[in-house]
Formats: structure tokens, sequence, C-alpha cells
């Protein structure tokens, strides 16, 4: 059973989320290529050789989808908005790209909804990939400039403002594990990489307040470890899982400081001169976004630098095969506060996928209802302990590209059939509308 809005203080927003690649539809409006289109056109890369091409056509169907987002009572839609429709070979603008933005934000607010804009959810474009992507620290300040040209044509309307949708997997996830665009397993890359993204961060967040906007913050992920057993080696390999994932980004975003756990294995391939750019990292925010799906078991693996596994999930999964582990949100949120003080909190993501089927016209998701019923009381439950905690948004707002499991996972709070377009709001959904609108009444 989901809660009643009105068991969280006034105020409190309610979202849910998309992102540009994964339902636009990239191959239409002048968009240009982006290092996705070239990760999906590698064989193996990506489940069922899907790509973004089509997706949910989002791009000509966005009015009905947001009625959609409306029709739950949700307050807030993040969303984002693709470099590389925007700037087809990164730099030069695609007006058409620009206009798209323009009727989406002026259809959020036709319809009372908040636009939350992420400028970066990870469609590179490829003529930058092509000059050595975020390994290239010019990447960064090509970002600056897109973050202003956003900012330009948007400024009067978006309600709050993202950098970058997790680093984390931006650099280590696709530079190190080599599971996203651009598929590298490179430490020297890695590197670059992961201070190349906190510097585009800090870079937009200065081109953005140039512009004079405010509400600004970043989405980061987290994932709590848990040591697999109780040896030495596997509470060091936690630690140090748990510096890279949990603490790199919010570290230098909040403190300007990277762990030296993390140093002493990406130190020797850091760029030049790095330690100079923490300040612009470290630029105040108004807000943080916490994206949240899961927790990590970890042990100890013998070989090089990090030498760590991740050891099986206990007890029930999701569709992904992620550990269910609604309370480990509270002791999150509760940690990130005692960093972060008074800055504003968001849970900018957090859902499931399952195996959805239609029957009879309908979805029931009833396990996705129960995931979000727990994951809202420990959103809860950080506010009981003082947790600056101002809103929760759900991934996602409908089934679309989900990386390179292609369309094989569903997320959506409504289901899609990709090959009529066919939107059918699953039983989550209609719950969510039940708990927002009921509550306002
Ligand atoms: C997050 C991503 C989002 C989606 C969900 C399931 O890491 O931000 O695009 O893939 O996971």
């Amino acid at each position: 059973m989901l809660p009643r809005r009105t068991d969280f203080p006034k105020g409190f927003l309610f979202g849910t989320a998309t992102s540009a690649y994964q339902i636009e539809g990239h191959g239409t409006g002048g968009a240009g290529p982006t290092h996705w289109d070239s990760f999906a056109a590698t064989p193996g890369n990506v489940a069922g050789a899907a790509d973004g091409a089509r997706s949910c056509d989002h791009y000509h169907r966005f009015a009905d989808d947001l009625d959609l987002v409306a029709g739950a009572g949700f307050d807030i839609y993040r969303f984002s908005t693709s470099w590389a429709r925007v700037m087809p070979d990164g730099g030069t603008l695609n007006p058409q790209g620009l206009d798209f933005y323009d009727r989406l934000v002026d259809a959020m607010l036709a319809r009372g909804l908040r636009p939350a804009l992420t400028l970066y959810h990870w469609e590179l474009p490829a003529a930058l990939a092509d000059r050595g992507g975020w390994a290239n620290r010019d990447t960064a300040e090509r970002f600056a400039d897109f973050a202003a040209q956003i900012a330009r044509r948007l400024g009067d309307r978006v309600w709050s403002w993202a950098t970058i949708n997790e680093p984390w997997c931006v650099s280590w996830l696709s530079h190190f594990e080599g599971h996203h665009a651009p598929g590298l397993r490179d430490i020297r890359a890695t590197a670059r990489a992961m201070h190349h993204v906190e510097l585009a961060h800090g870079r937009a967040l200065a081109a953005l307040r140039a512009e004079g906007m405010d509400n600004c913050g970043v989405v980061l992920n987290f994932e709590p470890t848990l040591p697999a057993t109780d040896s030495p080696a596997a509470h060091a390999a936690t630690d140090l899982f748990d510096a890279v994932m949990n603490r790199f980004f919010l570290g230098a975003m909040t403190r300007g400081e990277y762990p030296d756990t993390v140093l002493a294995g990406l130190g020797p391939h850091m760029p030049p001169g790095w330690a100079a750019d923490m300040p612009a990292i470290a630029a105040p925010l108004d807000w943080l976004g916490v994206n949240y799906y899961t927790i990590k078991r970890i042990d100890a693996a013998p070989g090089p630098w990090p030498g760590w596994r991740i050891a099986p999930p206990q007890g029930a999964t999701t569709d992904m095969g992620w550990e269910i582990a609604p309370d480990a949100l509270t002791g999150l949120l509760d940690r990130i506060a005692a960093q972060t003080g008074d800055l504003p909190l968001y849970v900018t993501e957090n859902g499931m996928a399952a195996p959805d089927t239609v029957q009879n016209g309908k979805v029931q998701d009833d396990d996705r209802i129960a995931y979000i019923a727990a994951h809202l009381r420990a959103a809860r439950a950080a506010i009981d302990r003082g947790v600056p905690l101002r809103g929760y948004v759900v991934w996602s707002l409908m089934d679309n590209f989900e990386w390179a499991f292609g369309y094989g996972k569903h997320f959506g709070l409504v289901h899609v059939d990709f090959d009529t377009q066919r939107r059918t709001p699953k039983a989550s959904w209609h719950a969510l509308a039940q708990m927002l609108t009921g509550g306002r009444a």
C-alpha cells in the first residue's frame, strides 16, 4: 500500500523521470550521432542489437506523454536535453533541437508541471567522442557552452537544473567496466573521464550561474555497500568500492576532495594539474539529487587494483537482478545529509524493472507498487530523522531504451508497446494517481 500524500510534509514534491535518448527517438529532428549510437551499432554491446533511433517516439508524442505525467498528479517532470539534438556536432546549434525543448517545456507548464531539466544524461555527440570524449578535457569546456545555450533559450521557464546524471556511470561504468558507451576498459581513460566529468559539472554550473539560473544541482547515484564476508580483505574492498561509487563525486562536489584510497589507484593516470580544478568542482549547489535502486555486497578479489568483486545479492531482486533493499535508503539519506547539512536533497530516481505483461488491457505490477511504497516509507523515515528531503521522483514514466539491456527491461509506470507505440498505464500509475490526487482533494 502506498502512503498518503498527506503523510509527507507540506510542499514535499513528487515526480517522475525520463531521459532524452531513452525515449525521444533519436533518429528524427536533425539530431547528430552520439556515442550511444556507435556503441549500439557494435555487435554484442546492447541486448537485441537495439538502439534509441525510434524508442518511444516521444519526440512526436510528447503531449500525450505529458498528459500521463500530469494525470497521475505529479508535481515535477524530470527530463533531459540531448546535447547531440541541440548541437549535432557538439558545437553548432540545430534550431529544430532547441525548438523541440522549447515546446516540451511549454507543454509541461501548460499542465502545471515543474520542468526539472538534466543537461546530460549520457548521449555524448559522436563528434566529441571522436576527439576523445570524456577523456579529453576540452569536452568539459564544450559542455559549458551547451549549458549556456540551453539556459539562454529555456532559462525563463525551467524550475530546476541538474548538470550531469550519474557521473559514476558516465566515467567508471563506461570507461573502466565497459558496460556503457564508449565501452572502454582502460584505467587511464577512466581516471581522466572521472575528473573531466567533475570538471564539466563545475564549468556548467558556472555557466548556468552566469546566465542567472538558480535552483542548480547535480544527480549522483549511490549504492550502499556491505562486506560479503567478515574478512579484513572484504572490509577493505568494500571501503574502496564505497569510495569510488559513493564518495568520489560527492566529496569533490561538496568539499573539493578525492578519497585517498581512490587516488592510490587512479593517481598515476590522472590528468596533469587536476588539483587546481577542485575549487571549480566544489562550487556551491542549491540541491543534490540522489538516485537509489539497490545495495552492493562486496568481496576481495585477487588481481590488480581495485581488487574487489561483487558478491551475489541476498533475498528478493528485481528483473535487473538488483537486491531490493528499501531500508538502506533511510541510512543513505542520513549519511549524505551528515555531509551536506542543510542542502535540500531529492530522490531523483527510484524504481524497479519487472517483467510486466499486458493482460486484458491491464498491467498488474503489484511488485512495483510494493517497491515504491517501501521506498517512500524509507524516505519518510529519513525526514523524521531530520534529513532535508524535499521530493521523490520515480524512474520511469514509461518503458524505454534501458541502455545495454535494450528494450528488455521495463521500468515504466506506463507500458509501451514498441511496435504500435500504444501506452498502457500500469496498476502502479493508477495507484500513484490515487495517492497523489486523492491527497489534494
Ligand atoms: C539509472 C539511469 C537511468 C536508468 C535507470 C534504471 O542509472 O540514470 O537512465 O537507466 O538507472
